[in-house]
């Protein structure tokens, strides 16, 4: 009765990674219990998923290399599975919020989330570039495009293109204070992602700013975001409180690979009880202002939820 947090089942997002065509789902060595599964074999896990109550997913896409180029054209090419992927899922599962990534990092043969040119990171160059990208995947039925690049003015230039293409119902969830975090490293080998050469410093945001992300806070708020987010989470309750406050739209916050995969090597070794830090890591992460949570635990939690 008194309790004051509650974490439930349909604020969560289940994050999928997903490859072309047919074959058994592949094990991810840094992430236990999460798998890339193939565009076949994804479909029943959805429904798997579906039938333990988790309705909202984020689909992340693995390319081999020979899919990649310097403009990541594939993001946007007929023939990207990906897209083919949101149709089929959108026609079995209508009810499910299905969200999309929208950045170049999986297309992008530099390994970056922006277009690279001499070395460099080109934001203004980009933003043509993740327009199109979230023009396609609205096309093939997203209902939420998620700009995880950190571009600036991208999410003006996505809710332009989308409008102007008649997709003005996509709602648009952007990455807004996403921090250059050294919890990314499973996720990027995932999806094969990580950068060719540099790093991200130049375009994800310096985990020593707190009030730099209010800035950001603001220009997504006026570039028309329908929700916010923060990420990594854990490391970041600071944030997600500071953008709770400030902000009239839905808090979301990217509990990452990297905090997943902390608990799973420690609960492993033996040395941490994994669903109890399971549950006090999403707790933590609602307390701190979050009405949505991007999370690898999803189906652990559902099961939790479902078995008491
Ligand atoms: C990049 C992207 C990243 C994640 C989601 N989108 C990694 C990065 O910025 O390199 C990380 C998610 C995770 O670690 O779980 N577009």
């Amino acid at each position: 009765m008194v309790r004051e947090t509650n974490v439930s089942l349909s604020s969560l997002i289940y994050p999928l990674f997903v490859f072309e065509g047919r074959g058994p789902k592949i094990p991810i060595a840094s992430m236990p219990g999460i798998y890339r599964w193939s565009q076949e074999e994804v479909v029943k896990e959805v429904e798997e998923c579906v039938n333990l109550g988790i309705n909202n997913f984020v689909l992340f896409p693995v390319f081999p290399d020979s899919a990649k180029d310097k403009l990541a054209s594939k993001s946007f090419a007929d023939d990207n599975f990906y897209l083919h992927l949101i149709t089929t899922l959108k026609s079995k599962f209508p009810h499910i919020s299905l969200m999309s990534d929208v950045a170049m990092d999986p297309y992008s043969s530099d390994g970056h989330d922006g277009l690279v040119i001499d070395g460099k990171i080109l934001n203004d160059e980009t933003l043509p570039i993740l327009g199109k990208m979230a023009v396609a995947q609205a096309q093939a039925g997203i209902d939420i495009v998620g700009p995880s690049d950190m571009m600036d003015g991208r999410v003006d230039f996505i809710r332009e293109a989308l409008d102007e293409s008649g997709y003005s119902e996509v709602s648009i969830m952007s990455y807004t204070a996403k921090y250059a975090s050294a919890c990314y490293g499973p996720f990027r080998e995932a999806l094969d992602s990580a950068p060719r050469s540099g790093d991200k410093k130049t375009y994800q945001m310096d985990p020593a700013n707190r009030l730099e992300a209010l800035r950001e806070l603001e220009l997504d708020l006026i570039e028309g975001a329908d929700i916010v987010m923060v990420k990594p989470a854990t490391l970041y309750l600071d944030i997600i409180s500071d953008i709770k406050q400030h902000s009239n739209v839905p808090v979301a916050a990217y509990n990452v690979s990297g905090e997943y995969a902390m608990v799973k090597a420690a609960a492993e070794k033996g040395w941490l009880d994994g669903n109890r830090m399971m549950n006090e890591m999403l707790l933590s992460i609602s307390r701190a202002g979050a009405d949505i949570i991007l999370t690898y635990f999803a189906k652990e939690f559902a099961i939790q939820e479902k078995e008491k």
